[in-house]
Order: structure tokens, then C-alpha cells, then sequence
């Protein structure tokens, strides 16, 4: 098979819900992809953030592999000797006190969400039903149902209502608006801390400390979505840690899993998670030896390597080198850490006819909302080949003007 026979067969029997870009990779070590035809890419996408020890990162592949070879997934309906470890190991890394492990990251907002609506109830003493939350205009929290039903892109929702309601809209990164719409009924905030899918997006300095504050006064809880920003992705293990101490909700996905493994999770305080009992939720692979296994190594990974503080300088070199090539298509560079978005003059060209002239270069990247090029390399990249990505675009561009 060519790669035009491989493209046609993936269009002819999969639901077309993505536009991928024209190559057909099967092959994939460290920072490099190969295509069938044998070219070699540099990802610069990372797996939109889940690729942040690189692909098949060896200690990730071993906990993986060690795990097969004494037990799979038997379900929680009986104890295991890797989830206790799990759990020990994301709260001390979260700063949090439990957690509630899942595998997707809107099934770890979903849980979030239920943990929120429960707690209104219980804690809170709102009518049940009447519960709502607040989230951010040009959120991303997944695909579910409930999720998009608060999107604010028609895109995400169109046909696929009824909504079942319960939540509010405030502008991403406006403390004072999230403080008026709180009402006797609201029990949480949900939010990213940077807007990832919405094209890379940061709210001002000082947004989420106010916001805090804002959530004690009134009482209601602050989840955070981190299944993007977290792991050391923005330069810090999580990205509140820029600037709170803890939320009372985080949920986590993508590098969690080692880019290897779907592993989520909803990890909160005590209070949080003390709203589910027996019955009330669960997941069966959720939790799973080898889910743990790779979620403790991912943990492990991060800490001993010092990817957090790696992300931070490699992220202000990247930066700084794109806002050096002064390319007459950039709009503007902005980012934390190695998640960086590169806004393109829509009048000059699409996101996408970048992505494109960047593929053919042996560059991966992908556009978000037709403007932005997001740029989420993996955390382990060295220096030098950050700067021939950087060359690469400024030679992309300069052919594209
Ligand atoms: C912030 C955020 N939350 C949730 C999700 C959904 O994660 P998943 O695709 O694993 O369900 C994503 C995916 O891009 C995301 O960026």
C-alpha cells in the first residue's frame, strides 16, 4: 500500500471527524516520527501535550512491559497493589488528598463535574438540580455531552443538543465578571489556567490568585482543568503552581499516561472527594495496574528529570527565537513554557497553510481556531534541535511571503 491507499482506506471507514494532514506515520523514538515512505519528522505537536517523554520513552515502555507481565486489569472490584501507590504518588505531587483515577481527559472533567454538583448538595446544601457552575468562554473540556453542552464554539455543539444546562459563561481571564455571576446556586468555577485548544490563551497576570480568592469568599469550589497545562508542560509541574498554592480540584490526562496509555484522573481535597461513596461513580479500566504503573513512572520521570524547569527555559528560547525571525505572517508569539501558539495575519495566510509548508519541511504542528500554530514539542527535546525548528519556520514563512 501507498500512503494515498492509506489515506483513502482511514477516510472510507472512520467517522470523519479530523482533517489530519497528509502524511501516514508508522514509526516513532524520542523527538522523531517517520512516515511510511521512510521521511523522518521532528513532532513538534507532542500528541497535542500527551508526548512529553518523547515517543516510546524507554522508562515508560519498561513500566509498562514489567506490568504485562504480572497482572493487567482485573477492575476494581477487588483491591490491587499498584493503585494505593498511584494514589500516594499524585497527591504528594499535586498537593492535593485523593483521587479518583479515569482514562480520558473529558472523563476526568466529567468526574470533576459530578464531584462539584455533588458537593453543592451535600456540603453546600443546594437543591439538588439546582446546582450550576461557572466555566470560561472559549473553553476546552472534551467531547461528552454535558461537556460541549457548555462550549461556547457552535462548531463543538451544533446538532447535538438537548443541553442539560447548569452552567454559566463568564469571559476567560475576567475575575471581576466570574464574581458577578456567582449566585446562591453556584457551586464551582471550572477552568483552564491557559486556554490550550482556544488557541494558547493567558488570562493576566494576577487572574487565577483573585480568582481564589474569589472562590473562598463565596464558597464555591476552584477546579481546575490541567489535562493540557499539566505535568511540567507550561514550566512548572502544574500550571497553578505559577501562582496558587492548590486548587480544590485538578484533573489530569495526556502526559499523565506517558504518551503511551490513556490515564486520567480527578484528584481533590478531602472535603471534594468525600462526596462519593459506593455506586457513585467509577470506570472499569480507570485505575488499572497498568494505568498505574505508567502514571507513577510519568510521575517519576518529571521529578528526576527536571522537565518542569527544562519546559520553562527551552519554552523563553523558543519565544524568544520566534519573535526574533519578525516574520511579516506572525501576528504574534505568546505562550508558558513549551506550549507555544504562533498567531498567523489571517489576511496573509491560514494556520493551516503553515502547518502544511512546515510538514513538508519535516516539521509536525497543527493549527488550532484557522489563526494559531500550536507548538507542544516534548519536554526531553534537546536545545539544538529547538533551533532547527526554529530555522525551519523562519524558512517555511520566508517562502510563504
Ligand atoms: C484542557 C483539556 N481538557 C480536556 C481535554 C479532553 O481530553 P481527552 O481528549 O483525553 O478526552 C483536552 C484535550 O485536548 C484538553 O485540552
Amino acid at each position: 500500500m501507498d500512503t494515498q491507499d492509506y489515506i483513502t482506506l482511514e477516510r472510507q471507514y472512520l467517522a470523519r471527524m479530523y482533517k489530519p494532514l497528509s502524511i501516514v506515520l508508522n514509526r516513532g523514538e524520542g523527538i522523531w516520527l517517520w512516515d511510511t515512505e521512510g521521511k523522518k519528522y521532528m513532532d513538534f505537536l507532542g500528541a497535542y501535550s500527551a508526548v512529553s517523554f518523547g515517543h516510546l520513552n524507554k522508562r515508560i515502555r519498561k513500566a509498562l512491559i514489567d506490568q504485562l507481565d504480572v497482572l493487567d486489569v482485573p477492575s476494581r472490584a477487588f483491591h490491587t497493589d499498584r493503585l494505593g501507590e498511584f494514589g500516594k504518588a499524585l497527591c504528594e505531587f499535586t498537593g492535593l488528598d485523593m483521587v479518583q483515577p479515569m482514562n480520558s481527559g473529558a472523563e476526568a472533567v466529567e468526574t470533576g463535574i459530578k464531584a462539584a454538583r455533588r458537593w453543592g448538595h451535600d456540603v453546600k446544601k443546594i437543591p439538588d438540580g439546582k446546582q450550576r457552575i461557572i466555566a470560561s468562554h472559549g473553553n476546552f473540556h472534551g467531547r461528552t455531552t454535558t461537556i460541549i453542552g457548555f462550549s461556547s464554539d457552535a462548531d463543538y455543539r451544533r446538532g447535538f443538543g438537548p443541553f442539560d444546562g447548569g452552567f454559566d459563561l463568564v469571559p476567560f481571564g475576567d475575575a471581576d465578571a466570574l464574581e458577578a455571576a456567582i449566585t446562591p446556586n453556584t457551586c464551582a468555577f471550572i477552568t483552564e489556567p491557559l486556554q490550550g485548544e482556544g488557541g494558547i490563551l493567558m488570562a493576566p497576570k494576577g487572574w487565577l490568585k483573585r480568582v481564589q480568592e474569589i472562590c473562598k469568599k463565596h464558597n464555591i469550589l476552584l477546579l481546575l482543568d490541567e489535562v493540557q497545562t499539566g505535568m511540567g508542560r507550561t514550566g512548572k509541574n502544574f500550571c497553578f503552581q505559577h501562582e496558587i498554592d492548590r486548587p480544590d480540584g485538578l484533573m489530569l490526562g495526556k502526559a499523565l499516561g506517558g504518551g503511551i496509555y490513556p490515564v486520567s484522573a480527578f484528584v481533590g481535597t478531602k472535603e471534594v472527594m468525600g462526596v462519593f461513596d459506593p455506586g457513585s461513580h467509577g470506570s472499569t479500566f480507570g485505575g488499572n495496574p497498568i494505568a498505574a504503573a505508567i502514571g507513577i513512572e510519568a510521575i517519576n520521570i518529571l521529578k528526576e528529570d527536571g522537565l518542569a524547569a527544562r519546559a520553562a527555559e527551552l519554552g523563553d528560547h523558543l519565544q524568544r527565537r520566534l519573535k526574533g525571525l519578525n516574520s511579516p505572517l506572525i501576528k504574534e508569539v505568546r505562550g508558558m513554557g513549551l506550549l507555544v501558539g504562533m498567531e498567523i495575519h489571517h489576511e496573509k495566510a491560514t494556520a493551516r497553510q503553515v502547518c502544511d509548508k512546515l510538514l513538508e519541511k519535516g516539521l509536525l504542528s497543527k493549527d488550532t481556531h484557522g489563526t494559531v500554530v500550536r507548538f507542544a514539542p516534548p519536554l526531553t527535546i534537546e536545545k539544538e534541535n529547538l533551533d532547527w525548528a526554529v530555522d525551519t519556520v523562519a524558512e517555511a514563512l520566508g517562502e510563504m511571503v
